[in-house]
């Protein structure tokens, strides 16, 4: 059987030029970089190059750039690192933050800091009254990531960049999904911090950096022996950060051509999900060219991903971020989408590898499938 592959917002497969460079850092380059020896020196240099790397592809500053384990970690040490420095003071972020922003600002808030939430409109856009209707003053994050994982939707950041220079807080955006789709310019969005992570773009998992300028203060989350200018210890993942690095240089070089491949396949897709009666969402608004989120009412989302899945159709459901949570897709939900339509929320993000030939074929068999589903139904009324 044909097996697709249309899940890229939750993880790519590694690019065979990365796995490349890695190799000779899993195999025989034994060095830690804190070591004087010569293969330490030679880790360091690895570490220091694939730091440019990435700097390069987001027009940052290498000074700026701090590896970490992923985006979860990168936005938890914004999160907790300018939190610690500012006690009890207010945390905002959008309604529709991913969890690994979320969920450390909500434990905060139980440990003395408050939380402020930029709600988005019925498109997912945050609008411009968002920010007007948050009054609190002594604000240490703005939080607002570029492009949403699950509807693709892109934020204009400038506000949020506006809004934090107000009021004096560090500004911060999770770029996870944005970075390797669009362009992003960490000198151009004029933020303090950014989140960027290895494995949406190619790379290894396990790797991603903070991206953070030199105003910024923030507490470390890993305390140690003092690697990445003391604000992540702990012994570099080699390894990773080298194949992060040429992930980040291959990507760079191939955006563009990726970036109209994907709106062509997007564009197809979506004219015949509508044909079909999908409602296709935030789809009048700036998204990711390689994302489309979308539900057709009255059939549950998990039932026709395991029927597709059956087909050889790797697609993910509302909440494709945790396979546990059964609840209808947050990002939905602070939209205002009724719960029952959310409930059949699916998502389809393209990567290098998807042909127009996926797409029709994909096509035929979903339109097999909803009329298998839409009889079973008719049986059980
Ligand atoms: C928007 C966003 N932020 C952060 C993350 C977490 O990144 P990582 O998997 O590298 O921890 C994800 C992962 O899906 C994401 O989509």
């Amino acid at each position: 059987m044909q097996k697709v592959y249309f899940d890229h917002n939750a993880t790519t497969a590694i690019d065979k030029k990365v796995l490349s460079v890695m190799m000779p850092y899993l195999e025989t380059q034994q060095g830690n970089p804190t070591s004087q020896h010569s293969f330490g020196r030679h880790a360091r240099t690895a570490i220091e190059e694939a730091r440019e790397q990435v700097a390069l592809a987001i027009h940052a500053h290498p000074s700026e750039v701090i590896f970490t384990s992923g985006g979860t970690e990168a936005n938890n040490m914004i999160v907790h690192g300018a939190a610690i420095k500012n006690p009890q003071s207010t945390l905002v972020r959008s309604n529709i933050e991913h969890p690994c922003v979320a969920r450390p600002m909500e434990a905060l808030t139980h440990q003395g800091w408050h939380q402020d939430l930029l709600k988005v409109n019925h498109d997912g856009v945050i609008p411009d009254e968002a920010y007007k209707s948050i009054t609190a003053d002594n604000i240490s994050l703005v939080s607002v990531m570029l492009a949403n994982n699950e509807t693709g939707v892109i934020q204009e950041v400038s506000r949020l960049s506006d809004f934090a220079k107000g009021k004096k807080a560090i500004s911060h955006t999770d770029a996870v999904q944005a970075f390797g789709k669009m362009e992003v310019r960490f000198d151009e969005l004029e933020i303090d911090a950014m989140t960027l992570s290895s494995h949406k773009i190619y790379g290894p998992q396990g790797v991603g950096a903070l991206i953070l300028n030199k105003r910024s203060d923030i507490e470390p989350l890993i305390y140690g022996g003092g690697q990445e200018k003391n604000l992540r210890s702990g012994t570099e993942n080699i390894a990773a950060i080298v194949g992060f690095g040429k992930a980040c240089e291959l990507i760079s070089e191939s955006l563009k051509e990726s970036s109209m491949r994907s709106r062509e396949l997007q564009t197809t897709l979506e004219f015949h999900l509508k044909t079909l009666g999908a409602e296709i969402f935030s789809e009048k608004v700036k998204r990711l060219s390689n994302t489309t989120f979308f539900a057709f009412k009255d059939i549950e989302g998990s039932t026709l991903l395991t029927a597709l899945d059956k087909k050889g159709f790797a697609i993910a459901s509302g909440s494709a971020c945790s396979s546990v949570n059964k609840e209808p897709s947050h990002v939905l939900l602070a939209m205002g989408i009724d719960e029952d339509l959310a409930r059949g929320a699916l998502r389809i993000s393209f990567g290098n590898q998807n042909t127009i030939n996926d797409v029709t074929s994909f096509i035929e068999t979903l339109k097999k499938e909803l009329q298998t589903l839409k009889q079973l139904t008719a049986i059980a009324a």
